[in-house]
């Protein structure tokens, strides 16, 4: 049976541990020179886009470049996926040439089904309800710089979106307590929750949903938020900013969790909503380690599925 990555509820604790060490070697190995152009050799992987993006795109191309395969950038606009041919039939067609595909596009139904009836890989790379590429990214830093899972306190607070759903069910896979603060009517999605709920119950992590802020800072070893409007939802701006802005990750917030707590974001950032100057740019901000794991967990992700 052909493995993919649609939603990291799909996968195993142990599968995601796992994939974490990986990454952890790529990364180590990397770093002193050892080349891993022969784990994909003569592998290709399709890339289609139908939102914007720097880190994903940029870190799996450079990702496949290192693991010694090759990428293909297929914007969705394109290709004839854009002009309205189904995704089955994309499914289909690109099964007969690559070996993986990479989507990052709106709705995850459209990703199940590329996966459904094609015959290879699909690894998601966002879509309006997860972002698991970038929750590994995440929970490689975390173990990074803090050691460990159990015991530890994320906070998420404001929208809960891809990120937050994919953080909710990442965590609890690997036994990490979160607390999500959302405002009344932008909450995580209920299947996510319950996804998250579910794994808890097995890794004893505990999943916190509240509508308070400092609450759900208070005692925190990782503070963690992500835009306000995300992809596809700029007509509600306007709306959004005002309903999050006690949400905003300021030094007051920030000063609720630990003392040496981190601060996380997935990027990008748009400073003076959801996270001042001082916090993304203070000294507890580990924003670019995460970007720069991006790579490493995808190499990861890369291997296990297509290697
Ligand atoms: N964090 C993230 O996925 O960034 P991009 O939108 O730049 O890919
Ligand atoms: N929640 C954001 C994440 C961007 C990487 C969005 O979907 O736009």
């Amino acid at each position: 049976m052909v493995k993919h990555l649609l939603c990291l509820a799909d996968w195993t604790s142990e599968e995601i541990l796992e994939t974490l060490s990986m990454a952890e070697k790529l990364k180590y190995e990397n770093k002193n020179g050892i080349r891993h152009n022969h784990l994909l050799k003569g592998k290709t992987l399709g890339l289609i886009f139908s939102k914007a993006s720097t880190r994903t795109r940029v870190s799996f191309e450079v990702a496949m470049y290192q693991l010694g395969g090759y990428s293909l950038f297929l914007s969705a606009n394109d290709i004839q996926l854009g002009r309205g041919e189904t995704m089955a039939d994309t499914a289909k067609t690109l099964s007969r040439y690559i070996d993986g595909i990479m989507i990052r596009t709106y709705r995850q139904s459209d990703v199940e089904t590329l996966a459904e009836c094609g015959t290879i890989p699909v690894i998601n790379g966002l879509t309006d309800s997860y972002h698991p590429c970038q929750v590994l990214a995440d929970l490689q830093t975390v173990k990074e710089k803090k050691g460990k899972f159990k015991g530890l306190k994320l906070a998420y607070l404001g929208d809960g979106n891809n990120v937050a759903n994919s953080l909710l069910i990442g965590c609890a896979k690997v036994g990490m307590d979160i607390t999500a603060a959302t405002p009344e009517g932008y909450s995580c999605d209920p299947v996510a929750i319950s996804r998250a709920q579910e794994a808890a119950a097995e890794t004893g992590a505990k999943v916190v949903l509240t509508t308070d802020p400092i609450e759900a800072a208070k005692d925190a070893d990782v503070v963690y938020t992500d835009t306000w409007v995300s992809m596809g939802m700029e007509e509600e701006k306007e709306k959004r900013v005002q309903a999050f802005m006690p949400y905003q990750v300021n030094d007051e917030l920030f000063s609720k969790a630990r003392p040496d707590a981190l601060f996380m974001h997935c990027l990008p950032a748009y400073r003076g909503y959801e996270v001042t100057d001082s916090v993304i740019d203070g000294s507890r901000s580990i924003v670019f380690d995460q970007a720069e794991n991006r790579l490493h967990a995808q190499k990861a992700v890369l291997v296990k599925l297509m290697g």
